[in-house]
């Protein structure tokens, strides 16, 4: 370790010596431009900016201009001008460590022209130290109207949100990942881990990863040379900036500084007037990914199914937004990857696995055992050999297959019976897998998960368990028996397709809070809330998605995520997936109703805003 230390000091006092030796300033940061994705009309991107010098830089501000692109939306920086643009850093990822790199994300219209590379300009990227404070006064900003770029980023400036730079616990490095930073894990060796209660990326995964993307930050990069930081896969050849290519500019960013209590659009404000419009100019700034420490998925179709995500850019560009996790809606299911009995069909997963990765999202996986009819493979439901022989090979065969590249599992799902279930047995459901080996299929589907695949976090989930009542009663028998037994449980998913009006706050987190109080993680992994009670005669009926309705639905999403975090601590928080990315996409659209985060055309609803809004604490 010493000699590294020196070793990486002498290096630094020689980088250092050759700037002064040379009259310049010493280089107080790389700064570079990203593209994550591209599709016909658009692209999204992150510039990301390393602290290359051994004190830690306090504020930064960046810009940059296209010769055709334009900025259509923004994240995790407070943005401003209209090409040139202007960057800021937000109160949580102002100040950047020796070594670390914080970034932020944004999507551009392409404007018929292809996605362009601009040289990132500003004081920290181009000449200055880092003890050379970055003031306003040195900024390079635009003179252009903030008001051109549609919405501040200004609005995910929150203290609770997840900082770009966390580190990685051994070496300060980091993987970019897409534009998006991760921790390096310490300990897993390959592909996603999940270690300190974070996602996070192996080396050898990160290092795989085509350029610019890769490891950054950390000791090693602080101490390369120049050629060498140029050609090291994290960031851009910015070092040979001089002053002399900021863009001059008179004005201050005063402009720039805007509030971030425009995340604080009242749900009564919006049901005022149209829906979309009255969002979408306060959201488009928000990444909810940026809002948590914890993982934020949703879940989206592929293969065969019609709007698969893998042929959406729109899909692309809103999970990359705002999801760093997603679960395969459908395609993960029994059937789908277990047919027949000698057949495993893994290929429409692995592709989505793979776009996951390539869009900096982790895989939350969904659903080993699941008694649903048309989901049981039609061999299982008349198996006359040995059962449990035959759903050992099946819960192994899948989770070895996917191990290493899925965060966690829902192993068993709706195991529980509902409390006006007449066919239940011992307060379970009468399946196949427990006519065949009683409630011990429970066990032994986690023991053989966990064997098949020791790194991934395990889950229980089902339906109906937030309402505190007799099923949540039964739920926690079951895991505190699971426990006792020394069955390798990590957590527990709570489905969470709620109504308006049911379950009350009250009861969601007092369910929450007794999984949590017996050490599991806890899970939101199906999130959806809807808007008519068709359970509930008195409630009333919406046929459209009318201000009021979205403005409710807006408050219940508040509050349900303002429950998770009171009750579930920090380091027990799975995260909070929901299930499907707009409307159409909802199990519940033919009911008709209108469940999700965003309408039919894409837009933002006040939904998102009541998620943000829950996971800031207003
Ligand atoms: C649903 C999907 O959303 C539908 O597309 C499909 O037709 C049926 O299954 N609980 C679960 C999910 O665990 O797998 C279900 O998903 C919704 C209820």
């Amino acid at each position: 370790m010493k000699s590294a230390f020196n070793k990486m000091l002498g290096a630094t006092m020689i980088l250092g010596a050759s700037f002064f030796a040379q009259g310049a300033l010493a280089q107080s940061a790389n700064c570079s431009y990203s593209i994550s994705n591209e599709w016909n009309t658009g692209a999204t991107g992150a510039i990301t900016i390393t602290n290359t010098s051994t004190t830690a830089i306090n504020g930064w501000t960046v810009g940059w201009q296209y010769a055709t692109n334009r900025l259509s939306s923004s994240w995790n920086a407070n943005v401003s001008g209209s090409n040139p643009y202007s960057a800021t850093n937000l109160g949580w990822n102002g100040s950047i460590s020796p070594g670390q790199s914080v970034s932020f994300g944004f999507q551009i219209d392409k404007r018929g022209g292809s996605a362009e590379r601009p040289t990132i300009t500003g004081s920290i990227c181009g000449g200055a130290t880092s003890s050379v404070a970055t003031t306003s006064s040195s900024v390079p900003a635009s003179s252009a109207p903030a008001s051109s770029v549609p919405a501040s980023s200004s609005s995910v400036a929150v203290s609770s949100a997840r900082s770009s730079v966390a580190s990685s616990v051994t070496t300060g490095q980091q993987c970019n990942w897409y534009g998006t930073l991760y921790p390096l894990c310490a300990t897993t060796q390959s592909g996603w881990g999940y270690e300190n209660n974070k996602s996070c990326i192996s080396r050898a995964t990160c290092t795989s990863q085509p350029a610019p993307y890769g490891v950054v930050g950390g000791a090693s990069s602080a101490a390369l040379s120049s050629s060498s930081v140029a050609s090291s896969s994290s960031v851009a050849s910015s070092l040979a900036l001089s002053s002399s290519s900021i863009p001059s500019s008179s004005s201050t960013p005063s402009s720039v500084a805007r509030s971030s209590s425009s995340v604080a659009v009242s749900s009564s404000s919006i049901a005022s007037s149209s829906i979309a419009s009255s969002v979408a100019s306060s959201v488009n700034g928000v990444s909810l990914k940026a809002l948590a420490d914890f993982p934020i998925g949703v879940a989206v179709r592929a293969g065969s199914e019609a709007d698969s995500i893998l042929n959406s850019a729109q899909q692309k560009a809103v999970l990359v937004q705002h999801f760093d996790q997603i679960t395969a809606e459908n395609i993960m299911k029994m059937s789908y990857v277990h047919p027949s009995e000698a057949t495993f069909s893994f290929a429409n997963a692995d592709a989505l696995i793979e776009f996951a990765r390539q869009n900096g999202a982790s895989v939350h996986a969904h659903a080993l055992i699941w008694h649903e009819d048309y989901q049981v493979p039609s061999f299982m439901k008349s198996y006359s050999g040995d059962f449990p022989a035959m759903l050992k090979t099946h819960v192994q065969t899948i989770a070895s297959h996917f191990s290493g590249k899925v965060v966690s599992w829902d192993v068993v799902n709706e195991a529980i019976a509902e409390n006006s279930d007449s066919s239940a047995v011992n307060g379970f459901r009468n399946s196949v897998f427990y006519q065949k080996m009683g409630v011990n299929f429970i066990d032994q589907a986690f023991i053989w998960a966990d064997e098949a695949d020791p790194v991934a976090d395990l889950y229980y989930n089902d339906f109906n368990t937030e309402t505190n009542d007799a099923k949540t009663t039964r739920l926690l028998a079951l895991i505190d028996g699971m426990k006792t037994r020394g069955v390798p449980i990590d957590g527990v998913g709570f489905q969470m397709h709620v109504l308006p009006d049911w379950p009350s706050i009250a009861n969601i987190e007092a369910s929450f809070r007794a999984v949590a109080q017996r050490g599991l993680k806890v899970k939101i992994t199906e999130l959806d809330v809807r808007v008519n009670n068709k359970y509930n005669s008195s409630a009333p009926v919406y046929t459209s998605l009318t201000p009021a309705a979205a403005a409710a639905q807006s408050e219940r999403y508040r509050q349900i995520v303002a429950a998770y975090l009171r009750a579930v601590p920090a380091a027990q928080r799975g995260g909070i997936t929901v299930w499907g990315m707009w409307d159409a996409q909802s199990w519940f659209a033919k009911d008709p109703d209108w469940p999700l985060l965003f309408d039919n055309s894409f837009q933002p609803k006040p939904a998102l805003q009541g998620f943000a809004n829950g996971l800031t604490g207003q």
